[in-house]
């Protein structure tokens, strides 16, 4: 083994093979890191954060050295990130033990009120197959976040995770990864969502279709894809829904919002599942698209809404 490559193994093993964190690329945010040993490993983060002898950091490339810094910048920003996460979940009323008995119920009431409703959002899990492990992991969380975010609103919708058998892996992986799984106040169907509503119901979202959403009709069901992906899948709901003839719209993205030049944003236009979750949900609130989109585009995505 060269001293180059026993160098980056050296670092590669102090900053994603430390005990207790685990990292990930991930589309909801750039980068996130569980911290399961949090006093422990701020000690082995501080020996992390150390400036590198000038003769090793001489000896990594610039790839490795960037993404060093960034590891950096990510633990120097997680107890930042931390507080506005627990502020922002105060300020919904999320935090568990500041509900009471009788605020709990009410907000399942209004959940189950909501699933005698219209306004059906689906979230389609049939393409769990298709992802590696670590998305799998993704799209469970960000199945967390769609039902928080429809507990927390005030006119929460009908939601559907459908093709999600009791059986199934991806069902087991939900529950042990997320808290009461299993009572989330939806409704959770085995069969595929073409088995559930007629082909003229569905509209299917996805950011490679021709159409672009006008509004949410009350009458149609609007399926999110159960995809996380970094392109790998591209197409893939737009194919689904083309070969079961099915319509399709994409979010009016381009025709509300413009990429701000310098602004170093992605410019991503494929949203998370939870991310297009919540832009529905604001859309019902709201029924204006730049305030719908802003609540759900994250700010890295560099865009701006066109001035009217
Ligand atoms: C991470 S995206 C998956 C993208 C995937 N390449 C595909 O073909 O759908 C997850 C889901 O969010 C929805 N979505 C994301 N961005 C969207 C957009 N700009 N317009 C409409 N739907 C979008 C779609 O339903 C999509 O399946």
């Amino acid at each position: 083994m060269s001293a180059d490559s026993d160098t980056s193994s050296a670092i590669k093993e102090h900053t994603m093979g430390l005990p207790g964190y685990s990292a990930s690329t991930s589309q909801d945010s750039n980068i996130t890191i569980d911290n399961h040993e949090s006093s422990t490993n701020n000690k082995k983060a501080e020996i992390l954060l150390a400036p590198l002898p000038v003769q090793e950091s001489l000896r990594l490339s610039k790839n490795k050295l960037r993404k060093k810094r960034n590891y950096e910048k990510i633990l120097t920003q997680r107890p930042i990130k931390r507080k506005r996460e627990k502020e922002l979940r105060k300020q919904k009323g999320l935090n568990k033990k500041s509900l009471g008995k009788d605020e709990k119920f009410a907000l399942t009431e209004k959940l189950k009120a909501a699933l005698n409703g219209t306004n059906q959002v689906v979230i389609d899990c049939q393409f769990d197959d298709k992802m590696s492990d670590k998305q799998r992991d993704r799209l469970a969380q960000q199945l967390r976040r769609v039902y928080a975010s429809n507990k927390a609103s005030q006119q929460p919708v009908h939601l559907t995770f459908s093709s999600l058998p009791e059986s199934s892996e991806f069902f087991q992986l939900c529950c042990r990864k997320n808290d009461g799984f299993s009572n989330y106040v939806i409704d959770r169907k085995e069969q595929n969502v073409s088995e559930l509503f007629s082909n003229d119901k569905i509209v299917y979202l996805s950011p490679d279709s021709t159409n672009v959403l006008s509004e949410f009709w009350p009458d149609k069901v609007y399926v999110i894809g159960g995809i996380v992906d970094e392109s790998r899948h591209k197409n893939i709901s737009l194919s689904f829904s083309k070969s079961i003839d099915i319509t399709t719209a994409r979010l009016p993205i381009d025709e509300y919002f413009v990429a701000e030049k310098g602004s170093g944003g992605t410019f991503k236009k494929v949203l998370c599942v939870n991310q297009v979750f919540d832009i529905i949900l604001e859309w019902h609130k709201t029924k204006d698209w730049v305030k719908a989109i802003t609540a759900g585009l994250p700010e890295r995505a560099g865009f701006v809404a066109k001035s009217t």
